[in-house]
């Protein structure tokens, strides 16, 4: 990932965004989103709806008329930072009674009408499946009611809906695939704020890559908590729905969205171990603009408890997916998810995750103390038992060595020639430009006359545990 989309990470300070309206009435919504990429996409298409109801988003938060918060529950600190945030915005309230403030996400999903009724700090809450009556309810709360919709869909997927592109680069985009998730690992809130798993019709997804591709983006992101088990006319149980349509798995779709354009790269995330399969890996072989990058969230290295957080793999399962990856892959990054002092980890457990990560060699983790989450599986069945200053230091251990594999990895690639899109400029100085290579490695190379969206052969002459730097070689 970019620095920019290290950056949307979950429970990030809040990023504002801004799009015109189109009917412009002149009605200014303040667009605030936190947490997963999944959020970052769908604030996508909340914008989308409200602009199609006259609503121009703002950057400045003291012309709003109606402050949006799309919200993440994923660990206790994403909650606090929300109501940090919220608590500001109501002082805002208190000089402009007329202001509409609304919780939106992962939280709204979670907390429902308690933010209404008890907390009385917002005057809307809507989850996930409700964005499309986010006109109506903004409506009830200026005709003087308070509007809650928290109803989950099986069907919503808000395929229809074009979303508006929030990101200024316009290089690279997230396409949500599906929705939801039905895996109910101990530890996760992300089944009860989003619902049961839920997959988009393909055709859409293809049309939008290449309405993306039209308009000058030459990458595509394809979300899902697991896209592995994204399935098109199938059940889950293997029978076919309509027999006159096409079945489509994961494999099949990234082979039809890598076909709109050899130009456009085609990334995904997230890649779940007990589901990926070597048909994925034989797909990204095949094709070039399949970028050679997959993360793949192995959360703890011991079998004992991988079984508590319910992940459904043993580590001997993730070290073969690992091994598939290397074969059918040889060039590949691979990036995790670690999760430190789950309930019941003793210093050996520990350390195995510090010799899984030594054997993967990954190239980059996401890395947490465990957050224990309410209504979990893990919540009611098991202590949460570690204190929080072993939660931590294991932390700092996983960190600190997450920084050394970095390191080598990136040093790998030095004296290496490597194709990377141009992003935009770098945030140091406006003489260089920052990118990615297919690995997913940031670049950051010399302007010249280079500019974002463009393809260009990269020699890597140095790097850190974040980047690295080259030069442009036969253009
Ligand atoms: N669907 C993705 C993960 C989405 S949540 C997957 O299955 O891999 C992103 C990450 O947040 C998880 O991979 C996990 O590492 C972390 N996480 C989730 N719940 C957590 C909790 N209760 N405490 C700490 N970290 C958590
Ligand atoms: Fe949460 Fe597990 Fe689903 Fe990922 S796969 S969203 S960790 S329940
Ligand atoms: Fe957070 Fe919800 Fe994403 S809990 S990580 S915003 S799915």
């Amino acid at each position: 990932m970019s620095i920019e989309e290290k950056v949307i990470d979950e429970s990030i300070q809040g990023q504002a965004t801004m799009v015109e309206n189109k009917s412009g009435s002149g009605k200014k919504l303040y667009l605030e989103s936190y947490g997963c990429q999944m959020n970052f996409s769908d604030s996508e298409i909340i914008a989308s709806i409200l602009s199609e109801n006259g609503y121009a988003t703002t950057r400045n938060v003291d012309e709003a008329d109606v402050i949006l918060m799309n919200t993440c529950s994923i660990r206790e600190n994403a909650e606090q930072r929300v109501r940090n945030k919220l608590s500001q915005h109501n002082k805002r309230k208190k000089q402009n009674p007329g202001l509409v403030i609304g919780i939106l996400g992962c939280m709204a999903e979670r907390l429902k009408k308690d933010l209404l009724e008890q907390e009385k700090l917002v005057d809307l809450v809507a989850g996930p499946d409700a964005y499309r009556d986010l006109p109506n309810l903004i409506s009830d709360v200026g005709g003087g009611q308070k509007a809650v919709n928290v109803l989950l869909s099986r069907e919503e997927t808000y395929a229809d809906i074009s979303p508006v592109r929030l990101d200024k680069g316009g290089v690279t985009a997230f396409i949500s695939i599906m929705r939801g998730c039905d895996n109910m690992c101990s530890f996760c809130v992300v089944p009860f704020t989003r619902g049961r798993e839920r997959s988009r019709d393909p055709e859409s997804i293809v049309q939008e890559a290449k309405d993306l591709f039209e308009r000058g983006y030459r990458e595509v992101t394809l979300l899902g908590q697991n896209v592995d088990s994204y399935r098109w006319n199938i059940t889950k149980k293997g029978e076919i729905i309509d027999p006159e349509k096409e079945v489509v798995n994961f494999a099949m779709l990234l082979e039809k969205v890598a076909l709109v354009n050899p130009l456009l790269r085609v990334r995904f995330s997230t890649s779940h171990p007990k589901d990926m399969t070597d048909d994925v890996l034989i797909t990204m072989a095949k094709h070039r603009n399949i970028c050679d990058y997959i993360h793949l969230p192995v959360q703890s290295g011991n079998n004992e408890v991988l079984k508590r957080m319910n992940r459904g793999y043993s580590v001997e399962w993730y070290k073969d997916r690992l091994d598939a990856i290397r074969r059918i892959i040889p060039e590949a990054f691979i990036s995790t998810d670690i999760i430190t002092g789950f309930c019941g980890e003793t210093e050996e457990q520990h350390q195995d995750t510090m010799e899984l990560m030594k054997y993967a060699k990954y190239e980059f983790a996401y890395m947490f103390f465990y957050s224990e989450r309410p209504k979990t599986l893990a919540e009611r069945k098991f202590e949460d038992d570690i204190p929080e200053d072993i939660k931590k230091r294991r932390l700092n251990e996983v960190q600190e060595l997450q920084v050394e594999l970095s390191f080598d990895a990136h040093k790998r690639t030095i004296g290496k020639v490597c194709e990377v899109l141009i992003e935009g400029l770098s945030k140091r100085s406006e003489d260089f430009l920052v990118g990615r290579n297919s690995q997913n490695l940031t670049v950051i190379l010399p302007r010249e006359n280079h500019k974002p969206g463009d393809y260009v052969n990269v020699l890597i002459e140095d790097c850190t545990s974040a980047t690295a730097t080259g030069v442009v070689v036969n253009d």
